[in-house]
Protein backbone atom coordinates (compact mmCIF):
# COMPACT_ATOMS: atom_id res chain seq x y z
CA UNK A 1 0.00 0.00 0.00
CA UNK A 2 1.29 3.34 -1.47
CA UNK A 3 2.04 5.99 1.93
CA UNK A 4 -0.53 8.47 0.13
CA UNK A 5 -3.34 5.21 0.60
CA UNK A 6 -2.17 4.79 3.46
CA UNK A 7 -3.12 8.78 4.65
CA UNK A 8 -6.25 8.90 2.98
CA UNK A 9 -7.56 5.59 4.80
CA UNK A 10 -6.26 7.11 8.06
CA UNK A 11 -8.17 10.23 7.18
CA UNK A 12 -11.35 8.89 6.07
CA UNK A 13 -10.86 6.86 9.41
CA UNK A 14 -10.44 10.13 11.47
CA UNK A 15 -13.92 12.02 10.02
CA UNK A 16 -15.63 8.86 10.60
CA UNK A 17 -15.20 8.84 14.18
CA UNK A 18 -15.84 12.32 14.50
CA UNK A 19 -18.92 12.44 12.93
CA UNK A 20 -20.24 9.09 14.75
CA UNK A 21 -18.82 10.76 17.80
CA UNK A 22 -20.97 13.82 17.36
CA UNK A 23 -24.36 11.63 16.46
CA UNK A 24 -23.83 9.90 19.45
CA UNK A 25 -23.85 12.81 21.52
CA UNK A 26 -26.62 14.66 19.72
CA UNK A 27 -28.95 11.22 20.25
CA UNK A 28 -28.05 11.80 23.97
CA UNK A 29 -28.79 15.45 24.46
CA UNK A 30 -32.23 14.54 22.71
CA UNK A 31 -32.71 11.60 25.38
CA UNK A 32 -32.37 13.84 28.28
CA UNK A 33 -34.03 16.75 26.96
CA UNK A 34 -37.05 14.35 26.46
CA UNK A 35 -36.86 13.47 30.15
CA UNK A 36 -36.72 16.82 31.04
CA UNK A 37 -41.04 17.20 32.10
CA UNK A 38 -43.14 19.87 30.02
CA UNK A 39 -43.41 23.00 31.95
CA UNK A 40 -46.76 23.47 34.02
CA UNK A 41 -47.32 27.25 32.83
CA UNK A 42 -45.35 29.58 30.14
CA UNK A 43 -45.58 33.04 30.99
CA UNK A 44 -43.85 35.77 29.26
CA UNK A 45 -41.97 38.87 31.09
CA UNK A 46 -41.80 42.45 29.32
CA UNK A 47 -38.70 44.18 29.47
CA UNK A 48 -37.96 47.12 27.29
CA UNK A 49 -34.32 47.72 28.27
CA UNK A 50 -31.72 45.74 26.02
CA UNK A 51 -30.37 42.08 26.75
CA UNK A 52 -27.41 42.87 28.10
CA UNK A 53 -28.97 45.59 30.72
CA UNK A 54 -29.02 44.93 34.17
CA UNK A 55 -32.53 44.55 34.42
CA UNK A 56 -33.00 42.46 32.07
CA UNK A 57 -30.23 40.16 33.20
CA UNK A 58 -31.85 40.47 36.59
CA UNK A 59 -35.25 39.41 34.81
CA UNK A 60 -33.28 36.40 33.15
CA UNK A 61 -31.41 35.80 36.96
CA UNK A 62 -35.52 35.47 37.91
CA UNK A 63 -36.63 33.02 35.37
CA UNK A 64 -33.93 30.68 35.69
CA UNK A 65 -34.41 30.20 39.66
CA UNK A 66 -37.85 29.60 39.34
CA UNK A 67 -37.31 27.39 36.30
CA UNK A 68 -35.00 25.42 38.54
CA UNK A 69 -36.82 25.79 42.15
CA UNK A 70 -40.36 24.59 40.30
CA UNK A 71 -38.39 21.60 38.89
CA UNK A 72 -39.06 23.09 35.61
CA UNK A 73 -42.77 23.74 36.13
CA UNK A 74 -42.30 27.12 35.79
CA UNK A 75 -41.06 28.36 32.86
CA UNK A 76 -40.53 31.91 32.26
CA UNK A 77 -39.78 33.78 28.66
CA UNK A 78 -37.97 36.99 29.13
CA UNK A 79 -38.54 39.23 25.87
CA UNK A 80 -36.37 42.13 26.37
CA UNK A 81 -35.49 45.63 23.99
CA UNK A 82 -40.07 46.38 24.22
CA UNK A 83 -40.49 43.10 22.13
CA UNK A 84 -43.85 43.11 23.48
CA UNK A 85 -44.51 46.92 23.95
CA UNK A 86 -43.91 49.72 25.27
CA UNK A 87 -43.79 50.08 29.47
CA UNK A 88 -47.71 51.54 29.05
CA UNK A 89 -48.71 49.33 26.67
CA UNK A 90 -47.58 46.35 28.94
CA UNK A 91 -49.18 47.49 31.86
CA UNK A 92 -52.20 47.44 30.27
CA UNK A 93 -51.88 43.92 29.51
CA UNK A 94 -50.83 43.18 32.17
CA UNK A 95 -54.13 44.30 33.64
CA UNK A 96 -56.04 41.24 31.88
CA UNK A 97 -53.60 39.09 32.45
CA UNK A 98 -52.29 38.97 28.75
CA UNK A 99 -48.50 39.77 29.86
CA UNK A 100 -47.82 37.97 33.37
CA UNK A 101 -44.67 40.13 34.31
CA UNK A 102 -42.60 42.92 33.95
CA UNK A 103 -40.46 45.05 35.19
CA UNK A 104 -41.44 48.78 35.36
CA UNK A 105 -40.04 52.70 36.03
CA UNK A 106 -41.56 54.13 39.08
CA UNK A 107 -42.84 56.99 36.58
CA UNK A 108 -45.00 54.92 34.08
CA UNK A 109 -46.66 53.10 37.02
CA UNK A 110 -47.63 56.24 38.96
CA UNK A 111 -50.13 56.91 35.63
CA UNK A 112 -51.98 53.99 37.01
CA UNK A 113 -51.24 53.49 40.45
CA UNK A 114 -51.33 57.50 41.79
CA UNK A 115 -50.24 56.19 45.49
CA UNK A 116 -47.05 55.68 43.76
CA UNK A 117 -45.70 59.19 42.84
CA UNK A 118 -44.28 59.93 45.98
CA UNK A 119 -41.72 57.76 45.34
CA UNK A 120 -40.45 59.49 42.06
CA UNK A 121 -40.52 63.24 43.64
CA UNK A 122 -37.26 65.58 42.86
CA UNK A 123 -34.41 65.13 45.09
CA UNK A 124 -36.53 62.93 47.75
CA UNK A 125 -33.38 60.87 48.67
CA UNK A 126 -30.28 62.15 49.25
CA UNK A 127 -27.79 58.75 47.90
CA UNK A 128 -28.44 55.64 46.93
CA UNK A 129 -27.76 53.98 50.35
CA UNK A 130 -30.67 56.57 51.57
CA UNK A 131 -33.48 55.08 48.80
CA UNK A 132 -32.43 51.34 49.69
CA UNK A 133 -33.14 52.33 53.05
CA UNK A 134 -36.47 53.44 52.80
CA UNK A 135 -37.40 50.25 49.82
CA UNK A 136 -35.79 47.81 51.83
CA UNK A 137 -37.56 48.75 54.76
CA UNK A 138 -41.15 48.89 55.99
CA UNK A 139 -42.21 52.14 53.93
CA UNK A 140 -40.61 49.99 50.94
CA UNK A 141 -42.89 47.19 51.56
CA UNK A 142 -46.17 49.37 52.18
CA UNK A 143 -45.25 51.00 48.80
CA UNK A 144 -44.79 47.59 46.83
CA UNK A 145 -48.28 46.27 48.04
CA UNK A 146 -49.87 49.11 46.54
CA UNK A 147 -50.37 48.41 42.99
CA UNK A 148 -51.74 45.10 44.07
CA UNK A 149 -55.48 46.74 43.89
CA UNK A 150 -55.28 47.71 40.86
CA UNK A 151 -54.25 43.95 39.49
CA UNK A 152 -51.05 44.02 39.93
CA UNK A 153 -49.15 42.32 42.34
CA UNK A 154 -45.25 44.01 43.07
CA UNK A 155 -42.77 41.52 43.77
CA UNK A 156 -39.44 43.70 44.02
CA UNK A 157 -37.58 46.65 43.74
CA UNK A 158 -34.82 47.25 40.78
CA UNK A 159 -32.27 49.78 41.09
CA UNK A 160 -32.10 52.58 38.51
CA UNK A 161 -29.78 54.70 39.70
CA UNK A 162 -30.05 58.74 39.83
CA UNK A 163 -31.55 60.72 36.80
CA UNK A 164 -29.37 63.93 34.97
CA UNK A 165 -30.06 65.78 32.18
CA UNK A 166 -28.35 65.47 28.62
CA UNK A 167 -28.32 68.05 25.95
CA UNK A 168 -27.30 68.84 22.86
CA UNK A 169 -25.97 72.32 23.85
CA UNK A 170 -24.44 72.71 27.84
CA UNK A 171 -26.94 73.14 30.49
CA UNK A 172 -24.96 75.04 33.63
CA UNK A 173 -27.46 77.04 35.10
CA UNK A 174 -31.41 77.12 35.50
CA UNK A 175 -31.59 80.01 32.84
CA UNK A 176 -30.22 77.40 30.00
CA UNK A 177 -33.46 75.14 30.53
CA UNK A 178 -35.71 78.39 29.56
CA UNK A 179 -37.66 77.18 27.06
CA UNK A 180 -35.66 74.16 25.69
CA UNK A 181 -37.48 70.96 24.75
CA UNK A 182 -37.09 68.18 26.95
CA UNK A 183 -37.99 64.74 26.45
CA UNK A 184 -40.00 63.21 29.61
CA UNK A 185 -41.44 59.68 29.90
CA UNK A 186 -45.26 59.30 29.25
CA UNK A 187 -45.65 60.78 32.86
CA UNK A 188 -47.74 63.85 34.07
CA UNK A 189 -45.28 64.37 37.43
CA UNK A 190 -42.33 64.50 34.81
CA UNK A 191 -43.80 66.97 32.52
CA UNK A 192 -44.79 69.16 35.53
CA UNK A 193 -41.19 68.67 36.67
CA UNK A 194 -39.66 70.20 33.34
CA UNK A 195 -42.30 73.03 33.17
CA UNK A 196 -41.29 74.10 37.30
CA UNK A 197 -37.84 74.66 35.36
CA UNK A 198 -39.04 76.42 32.76
CA UNK A 199 -38.80 74.15 29.85
CA UNK A 200 -41.11 72.47 27.18
CA UNK A 201 -41.81 69.05 28.72
CA UNK A 202 -42.33 66.35 25.29
CA UNK A 203 -43.75 62.64 26.10
CA UNK A 204 -41.75 60.77 24.26
CA UNK A 205 -41.45 56.69 24.48
CA UNK A 206 -38.22 55.30 25.48
CA UNK A 207 -37.84 53.95 22.41
CA UNK A 208 -38.21 57.42 20.47
CA UNK A 209 -35.84 59.45 21.82
CA UNK A 210 -32.40 58.97 20.29
CA UNK A 211 -34.55 60.00 16.73
CA UNK A 212 -35.97 62.88 18.76
CA UNK A 213 -32.85 64.19 19.81
CA UNK A 214 -31.19 63.49 16.32
CA UNK A 215 -33.93 64.99 14.32
CA UNK A 216 -33.69 68.04 16.86
CA UNK A 217 -37.68 67.39 17.69
CA UNK A 218 -35.95 67.98 21.25
CA UNK A 219 -32.61 69.21 22.51
CA UNK A 220 -32.76 67.62 25.83
CA UNK A 221 -33.89 64.64 27.77
CA UNK A 222 -32.97 63.41 31.25
CA UNK A 223 -31.88 59.52 32.45
CA UNK A 224 -29.21 57.34 34.13
CA UNK A 225 -25.69 56.77 32.98
CA UNK A 226 -26.63 53.30 31.51
CA UNK A 227 -29.45 53.97 29.83
CA UNK A 228 -28.32 57.49 28.43
CA UNK A 229 -25.11 54.88 27.14
CA UNK A 230 -27.00 51.51 26.22
CA UNK A 231 -29.75 53.60 24.03
CA UNK A 232 -26.97 55.47 22.22
CA UNK A 233 -27.98 58.86 23.60
CA UNK A 234 -24.66 59.82 24.62
CA UNK A 235 -23.69 60.00 20.11
CA UNK A 236 -26.71 63.17 19.49
CA UNK A 237 -26.33 64.17 23.21
CA UNK A 238 -22.83 65.33 24.50
CA UNK A 239 -23.37 67.44 27.46
CA UNK A 240 -24.41 65.41 30.78
CA UNK A 241 -25.10 67.41 33.77
CA UNK A 242 -24.87 65.84 37.06
CA UNK A 243 -27.96 67.02 38.98
CA UNK A 244 -29.07 64.09 40.08
CA UNK A 245 -32.93 65.44 40.27
CA UNK A 246 -34.22 62.17 40.52
CA UNK A 247 -33.85 58.88 41.61
CA UNK A 248 -37.08 56.83 40.37
CA UNK A 249 -36.88 53.03 41.88
CA UNK A 250 -38.73 49.95 39.26
CA UNK A 251 -40.47 47.28 40.27
CA UNK A 252 -40.82 44.07 39.17
CA UNK A 253 -44.44 43.50 38.87
CA UNK A 254 -46.80 40.20 38.45
CA UNK A 255 -50.72 40.04 36.44
CA UNK A 256 -52.87 39.88 39.73
CA UNK A 257 -54.88 37.34 37.38
CA UNK A 258 -52.16 34.76 36.53
CA UNK A 259 -50.96 35.35 39.94
CA UNK A 260 -54.40 34.18 41.50
CA UNK A 261 -54.38 30.85 39.19
CA UNK A 262 -51.14 29.50 40.96
CA UNK A 263 -50.38 27.68 44.13
CA UNK A 264 -49.75 29.55 47.40
CA UNK A 265 -46.47 27.52 47.57
CA UNK A 266 -45.72 28.48 43.56
CA UNK A 267 -45.88 32.42 45.01
CA UNK A 268 -43.60 31.84 47.57
CA UNK A 269 -41.14 30.43 45.29
CA UNK A 270 -41.63 33.65 43.19
CA UNK A 271 -41.98 35.92 45.00
CA UNK A 272 -38.26 34.67 46.41
CA UNK A 273 -36.89 34.60 43.10
CA UNK A 274 -38.11 37.95 42.82
CA UNK A 275 -36.76 39.13 45.83
CA UNK A 276 -33.25 37.46 44.68
CA UNK A 277 -32.82 38.48 41.54
CA UNK A 278 -33.06 42.46 42.97
CA UNK A 279 -29.98 41.46 45.03
CA UNK A 280 -28.43 39.93 42.12
CA UNK A 281 -29.66 43.53 39.71
CA UNK A 282 -28.64 45.72 41.97
CA UNK A 283 -24.54 44.81 42.04
CA UNK A 284 -24.34 44.73 38.25
CA UNK A 285 -26.39 47.96 38.46
CA UNK A 286 -23.38 49.62 40.05
CA UNK A 287 -20.67 47.99 37.85
CA UNK A 288 -23.04 49.14 34.70
CA UNK A 289 -23.19 52.81 35.96
CA UNK A 290 -19.64 52.98 36.04
CA UNK A 291 -19.18 51.29 32.92
CA UNK A 292 -21.16 53.61 30.71
CA UNK A 293 -20.12 56.62 31.76
CA UNK A 294 -16.35 55.58 31.43
CA UNK A 295 -18.22 54.69 27.56
CA UNK A 296 -19.76 58.25 27.47
CA UNK A 297 -16.84 60.25 28.43
CA UNK A 298 -14.35 58.20 26.28
CA UNK A 299 -16.73 59.45 23.08
CA UNK A 300 -16.45 63.14 24.01
CA UNK A 301 -19.02 63.79 26.18
CA UNK A 302 -18.62 66.86 28.45
CA UNK A 303 -19.93 66.39 31.90
CA UNK A 304 -20.85 69.65 33.95
CA UNK A 305 -20.66 69.14 37.93
CA UNK A 306 -23.51 71.85 38.61
CA UNK A 307 -22.37 74.62 41.40
CA UNK A 308 -24.25 73.74 45.03
CA UNK A 309 -25.94 77.29 44.83
CA UNK A 310 -27.52 76.11 41.23
CA UNK A 311 -28.45 72.89 42.72
CA UNK A 312 -30.37 74.31 44.77
CA UNK A 313 -31.91 76.79 42.47
CA UNK A 314 -32.89 73.64 40.80
CA UNK A 315 -34.23 72.24 44.15
CA UNK A 316 -36.45 74.99 44.99
CA UNK A 317 -38.39 75.23 41.46
CA UNK A 318 -39.36 71.70 41.77
CA UNK A 319 -40.82 71.90 45.15
CA UNK A 320 -43.90 73.07 43.42
CA UNK A 321 -44.55 69.39 42.23
CA UNK A 322 -44.46 68.23 45.68
CA UNK A 323 -47.70 70.13 46.96
CA UNK A 324 -49.49 69.19 43.51
CA UNK A 325 -48.91 65.28 44.30
CA UNK A 326 -48.18 64.46 47.43
CA UNK A 327 -50.92 67.16 48.84
CA UNK A 328 -52.45 64.39 51.45
CA UNK A 329 -49.16 62.00 51.22
CA UNK A 330 -46.62 64.77 52.86
CA UNK A 331 -46.30 63.33 55.95
CA UNK A 332 -44.80 60.01 54.51
CA UNK A 333 -43.05 62.41 51.83
CA UNK A 334 -41.46 63.88 55.09
CA UNK A 335 -40.78 60.52 57.25
CA UNK A 336 -39.30 59.24 53.65
CA UNK A 337 -36.81 62.72 53.37
CA UNK A 338 -35.73 62.12 56.75
CA UNK A 339 -35.39 58.33 56.89
C1 LIG B 1 -35.18 54.14 32.39
C2 LIG B 1 -36.05 52.98 32.79
C3 LIG B 1 -36.97 52.55 31.66
C4 LIG B 1 -37.76 53.74 31.16
C5 LIG B 1 -36.79 54.82 30.75
C6 LIG B 1 -37.46 56.07 30.16
O1 LIG B 1 -34.27 53.77 31.42
O2 LIG B 1 -35.25 51.89 33.14
O3 LIG B 1 -37.83 51.56 32.14
O4 LIG B 1 -38.58 53.40 30.08
O5 LIG B 1 -36.00 55.19 31.86
O6 LIG B 1 -36.93 57.14 30.36
O7 LIG B 1 -38.47 55.93 29.48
Amino acid sequence: MSKETRILIICILTALTATLAVTFAACRYLQVRSKAPAPEYIFFYAENQAADYPTTLGAQYFADLAYERTQGRIKILVKHSAELGSESEVLQQMSYGGIAFARVSISQLAEYVPEMNVLQMPYLYDSSEHMWRVLDGEIGDDFRNKPESYGLVGMSWYDAGARNFYSTKPIEKLEDLEGMNIRVQESEVMADMISALGANPAKIVYSEVYSALEQGIVEAAENNWPSYESMGHYKVAKYYTLDEHTRVPELQLASKVIWDTLSEADRQILMDCAKESSLYERQLWSEREKSSRKIAQAAGVTTINLSLSEKQRFREAMSSVYSKYCGEDMDILNQIMEY
